[in-house]
């Protein structure tokens, strides 16, 4: 598919009515859908395809009549159509065969849906695509002892006899439309908008999980108030529902009026849920809530557009997270995951802009790119407009656009007309894939006093991005900061009146995604690490001491980072970020600085880091971490989020010497999944006498909670004890369920990040079975998971030889589905 070939649909939808007959062993579809042609549509055509995938067609009529037609295995073809007609279908499809998990399937013997991006046309016949909106009204009849919970988008407007039926006054397209039928429990509350809409909240989950949802319904009242506050957007419906399923490919959809979830993303307590768990509920929460105006008030004309939703959404999702709560630590993780997962995107064979060219099956472009990249694309927006003139930007695009399907250029318009600002040379961030290289030198000179900058844009490309800048005197004090446009692919800059030599810090808040080379020397970057104000500045040039230690040490003064080092965890105030601090680049980010990927080498370097830590901090380790061990009641407050990060990291330097045991008393006492799961992945993570105890005890502790159980599979999959062997056994547990993608991802998708253990002959070949296999059932996560061979290429001869063969293995097999071999074929070119 290219985005060049793109043409308005030929016909258009005025009203879809669809009444779904549910069995435990079929569905009946009906669907009654009024066309009319589109008057903006200039080719004559009488003819129209709609999708429709792995349907079984019972009856078709147009008005009332046997129309003129063919089926193939993806469309069913009309011809000879008048100006307006209403075609009635009745198919039938299987949802309790219906692994892939798009379309209508099941989950725990509950009925739910998937549409975005092209599953709808597994439920019907229908104009799958996104810029086709029609107004949508749903009948549900079902056994209503097994499924007394139906539900559909938009006001229950008849649950009289035995079907019910749902209105949804807004049109949308069809990738926005959800069912979900089954036995839930439900925690229901309300909130009063700005205008006084009384909107009826409500959150349905298996009954057993109704004690963990207080908090996510906090989060969503939360989010209600911060758009409204920050964005002045309101809700526009009476009511707004939220679904729990265990089976879900992604994180959350934002179906109109009713999402559906990943359990993982709503529930949470103390007892079962991380504080990042917390954080992320609270985030996903948020993010599916603002796309009600980003996304699906103004939607997507294609699917090229993607990022038109999800960067923005993304964006909102961070400020929201970042508004509520430590805004610089959100910042660095979220820096720290883009430069770990989006630049090895770029970088690998999957590369696309954040506004792809072509795709071979949608769902792989659902990527870090489109979503991460597209925020920080955002960002930079925001960055050049300050957030008064955003909010302009934003205002004047729901003013032209609010209905409508648009693309990524109507909402840079709107943001340039709002505000007076020039994007055209912006638009390179859009179209350009790759992570643009910046050097910048500067120098010095004492007669003039004056500074000059020089920026180089490194690669062929010319950028335009905001470069946040400070500089100080030898002090430590900041006495300039302020923003450069950086538009040329070289360009000068002088500061005049400067007395002395400054030490400069550039791409402040890592206000753009670039990879970036400067002049300072070692002993500057460690004063920066002492005085930056800015605490990603902060954090970031101690990552790029630490990496060179890793690296090359023998180009490291080590006395000199580990005195500095020092003064930070005994001056700073802020707790998680000593923490972030004292967090050592991972492997995986390790080894996008490196020419050749040798596994094993880039482990012992990392391990040898850890051991000079251990030696250097032993005691300030160990006091710190008993300064930080309470019994408090448990609070999500920056400060206990900081108390406990700080002390488990301090914990996990100390598990590596003689301090295990402090691991195992953590671990019996801990009164949060926090300090639980910190303490139990320590002990699972080497041979050691409390491992198999600590195991058990987890396991009867939580057997029953799922979401704590893919942490327990996760934990041992990742374990450098063991190899395929044990996985292999972790596959035959009674928890163990292919088919739930949270499951194979915490026993399989983990174990591809196990570098030891994964990355030989065994261990890919198991892996590939995997694959094989997810072919027939989930080839969307099979193609996730088969992205791990991406980097291939760039292994040690053996390792890249036996990936390579994995690869051409894959290839060759029958009935590849498009989902894993766009992603093969692009890795083996
Ligand atoms: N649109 C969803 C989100 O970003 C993600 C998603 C995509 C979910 C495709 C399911 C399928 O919130
Ligand atoms: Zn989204």
């Amino acid at each position: 598919m290219y985005r060049k070939d793109y043409q308005p649909s030929a016909y258009l939808i005025h009203t879809t009515e669809l009444s779904f007959d549910l069995h435990e062993n079929e569905v009946i579809v009906n669907s009654k859908i009024h066309f009319y042609k589109n008057p903006k549509c200039q080719l004559n055509d009488d003819s129209l395809a709609l999708n429709g995938v792995e349907l079984e067609l019972i009856s078709i009529l147009l008005d009332g009549d046997k129309p003129d037609y063919e089926l193939t295995d993806q469309e069913l073809q009309l011809h000879n159509l008048p100006d307006e007609f209403i075609l009635e279908i009745v198919n039938r499809i299987h949802p309790e065969a219906n692994t892939s998990l798009n379309g209508l399937y099941q989950s725990s013997g509950n009925f739910c849906t998937q549409c975005e991006a092209h599953g709808f046309r597994q439920i019907t016949y229908y104009l799958d695509r996104p810029d086709v909106l029609s107004v949508f009204t749903t009948h549900i009849t079902a056994d209503k002892d097994k499924y007394p919970v139906l539900l559909s988008n938009g006001n229950l407007i008849d649950d009289s006899g035995s079907s019910v039926t749902w209105h949804d006054p807004t049109p949308k397209p069809c990738y926005l439309f959800a069912l979900v039928a089954g036995d839930f429990a439900v925690l229901e509350d309300n909130y009063i908008t700005l205008s006084g809409r009384d909107v009826a909240l409500k959150i349905y989950v298996e009954h057993h999980n109704i004690d963990k949802t207080q908090f996510a319904m906090t989060s969503l009242k939360r989010s209600f108030a911060w758009d409204e506050s920050r964005f002045n957007l309101e809700y526009d419906l009476d009511i707004y529902m939220i679904v729990a399923v265990d089976d879900f490919n992604m994180g959350a959809m934002e179906n109109k009026g009713l999402n559906v979830f990943n359990s993982t993303f709503v529930l949470a307590d103390p007892k079962t849920a991380t504080d990042k768990d917390f954080i992320n509920v609270e985030a996903v929460i948020g993010h599916e809530y603002f796309h009600n105006w980003t996304g699906n008030r103004v939607t997507c004309k294609d699917w090229f557009q993607l990022s038109l939703k999800e960067g923005l959404t993304v964006f909102r999702d961070q400020e929201f997270t970042s508004d509520l709560h430590a805004r610089s630590i959100k910042r660095i993780e979220d820096v720290n995951a883009l430069r770990t997962f989006q630049f090895a995107e770029d970088a690998g064979p999957m590369a696309h802009p954040v506004r792809p060219e072509s795709y071979i099956e949608m769902n792989n472009f659902y990527t870090l790119t489109v979503y991460e990249k597209g925020a920080e694309v955002i960002r930079m927006i925001h960055s050049f407009l300050g957030e008064k003139g955003f909010q302009q930007g934003m205002k004047l695009y729901f003013e032209r656009h609010d209905g409508d399907a648009v693309t990524i250029d109507d909402f840079i318009a709107s943001m340039s007309d709002a505000n007076d600002f020039d994007f055209k040379p912006f638009m390179t961030w859009y179209t350009q894939s790759g992570t643009p290289k910046i050097s910048i030198q500067s120098s010095y000179d004492k007669q003039e006093q004056r500074l000059n900058v020089d920026v180089k844009q490194l690669g062929d490309q010319t950028y335009l991005l905001p470069l946040k800048y400070a500089l100080l005197n030898d002090q430590g004090d900041i006495f300039k900061e302020g923003m450069l446009h950086i538009d040329q692919q070289q360009q000068t800059f002088s500061f005049d009146g400067i007395e002395s030599k400054p030490v400069t810090s550039w791409l402040r808040d890592f206000s753009a995604p670039v990879n970036l080379t400067t002049d300072l020397s070692f002993e500057q970057k460690i004063f920066l690490v002492g005085h930056e104000q800015d605490a990603f500045s902060v954090w970031d040039n101690a990552q790029q001491i630490w990496l060179s230690l890793i690296l090359t040490p023998e180009k490291v003064n080590q006395s000199l980072f580990f005195d500095a080092i020092e003064k930070v965890i005994k001056t700073t105030q802020d707790k998680s970020l000593i923490s972030e601090i004292l967090t050592l680049p991972s492997e995986r980010l390790l080894h996008q600085k490196v020419d050749v990927i040798d596994v094993f080498d880039i482990h012992q370097k990392r391990e040898s880091v850890i051991n000079k830590i251990l030696i250097r901090f032993e005691s300030l380790l160990l006091q710190t971490y008993q300064s930080l061990v309470d019994d408090k009641a448990y609070e999500l407050t920056p400060e206990a989020v900081g108390e406990r990060s700080l002390k488990n990291i301090c914990l996990f330097y100390l598990s590596k010497g003689e301090y295990l045991y402090l691991a195992n008393e953590q671990f019996s006492q801990a009164n949060c999944m926090t300090d639980q799961i910190a303490a139990f992945s320590l002990l699972v993570a080497s041979d050691n006498q409390y491992r198999e105890k600590a195991k058990s005890d987890f396991y009867q502790t939580f057997k029953n909670d799922a979401q704590v159980m893919d942490k327990f599979f996760a934990v041992q999959s990742s374990s450098l004890v063991g190899d395929v062997k044990s996985v292999k056994l972790l596959m035959q547990h009674e928890l163990f369920s292919f088919n739930t993608p949270n499951r194979l991802r915490s026993v399989v998708g983990s174990f591809a990040q196990n570098y030891i253990n994964f990355h030989n002959q065994a261990g890919y070949e198991f892996f590939t079975d995997i694959i094989l296999k997810l072919n027939k059932t989930n080839p969307q996560i099979g193609a996730r998971l088969v992205s791990v061979y991406n980097h291939w290429k760039r292994f040690t001869p053996e390792l890249k030889a036996l990936q390579q063969q994995q690869l051409e293995k894959i290839i060759q097999s029958d009935d590849l589905s498009n989902d894993i071999f766009e992603i093969v074929q692009a890795a083996l070119k």
